[in-house]
């Protein structure tokens, strides 16, 4: 018999459809959240999975799935499966890096420029027919070119935000757990910087930092009481990483001059006192979402299910797996793999 793959939400068919060449594929025709119950159901019966964010998978979900080896995640970030767990139960897991690198980074860059020059805050005013009152005082923002750009977490993403940048006479300063390579740090023009530093001197924030329990609220009231009154704070990693109340407190006093916002905590419900807020654009989770990226990032995850799975030209061998190291087989045989 074949083996059985779940495809949990409506994707590009025509990419997903490749999965039928090897697979019987469930396919999901509506758009919306499953319940762990309902995952772990499903789970059930496949030896596969193309799962997004919005599907959190860990030891309960697959410990009535004694055929599941495989769960590709459309997504660079992985916080929604615990890897852990799933390596112990020898689940292959793969994500989608690089090829929505640059997308990102682009989205990053529009939004912190949307927070800084206030567009669309000024969009809605136009919207709501103020013309009539502008003065040449009207949205006044900040500046963007000739500031300090402050990127937390420089990996690709934070790195392609910090080659933007240059274009835009920034000074760009990161933190990052290591530091990078010289010659890196030289293509990006990007100087270390400690986080307290990085805080201090951006001009604009922006986050990019993966998202662990490590990060949880790692900026939080102490970090924000050490940023400029002027400066603006954008998210595009995962809403858990600021304290969305602490951010709040800050935009509705003044303490903080605006900010972006592509993640939350409890996404999709978003804080109210965030939506009140005029000088905070909120965006739903789409910094990846040029169509040609998402084609992509939906490729490369079939991809990756069909090769995890032991079929086409990679058999056994996915291009971007998470946990491979964990899970090759030890020189005594033992392991799975
Ligand atoms: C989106 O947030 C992703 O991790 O790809
Ligand atoms: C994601 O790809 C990152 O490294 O920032």
């Amino acid at each position: 018999t074949r083996p059985r793959v779940w495809v949990s939400q409506p994707l590009f068919g025509d990419i997903v459809g490749r999965l039928r060449e090897h697979f019987d594929v469930i396919e999901t025709a509506a758009v919306g959240k499953h319940s762990q119950d309902e995952i772990a159901a499903v789970l059930a019966s496949c030896d596969g999975a193309l799962v997004t964010l919005n599907d959190r998978i860990g030891a309960a979900e697959v410990a009535n799935a004694p055929r599941l080896r495989a769960i590709a995640n459309v997504g660079v970030g992985y916080n929604n499966l615990d890897v852990p767990a799933l390596t112990q139960a020898g689940i292959v897991v793969t994500n989608t890096p690089d090829v929505l690198t640059e997308t990102s980074a682009d989205f990053g860059f529009a939004l912190m420029m949307a927070a800084a020059r206030r567009i669309t805050e000024a969009e809605r005013w136009l919207r709501d027919g103020q013309w009539r009152q502008w003065s040449f005082e009207t949205m006044l923002g900040g500046d963007v070119h000739g500031t300090t750009l402050g990127i937390l977490g420089m990996g690709r993403i934070g790195q392609g935000i910090a080659r933007r940048a240059s274009g835009f006479r920034m000074r760009v300063l990161y933190h990052n757990r290591s530091r990078l390579p010289a010659d890196i740090e030289r293509d990006c023009d990007a100087a270390y910087a400690d986080f307290d530093t990085l805080l201090a001197q951006a001009d604009h924030l922006v986050i990019v930092l993966p998202y662990s329990t490590a990060v949880h609220h790692i900026v939080d009231a102490a970090a924000i009481a050490k940023m400029k009154p002027t400066a603006t704070l954008t998210n595009i990693a995962r809403g858990g990483i600021v304290d969305e109340d602490a951010l709040a407190d800050a935009l509705e006093s003044g303490r903080l001059a605006a900010a972006g916002l592509d993640v939350y905590e409890g996404e999709p419900a978003i804080n109210p006192r965030l939506l009140a807020l005029r000088n905070v654009v909120l965006t739903p989770h789409i910094a990846s979402g040029s169509l040609a990226t998402r084609r992509a990032m939906v490729s490369l995850a079939v991809d990756n299910l069909i090769a995890a799975l032991g079929f086409g030209p990679r058999a056994g061998d996915p291009p971007t797996p998470v946990n491979a190291t964990e899970l090759s087989p030890s020189p005594n045989g033992r392991g799975v793999g």
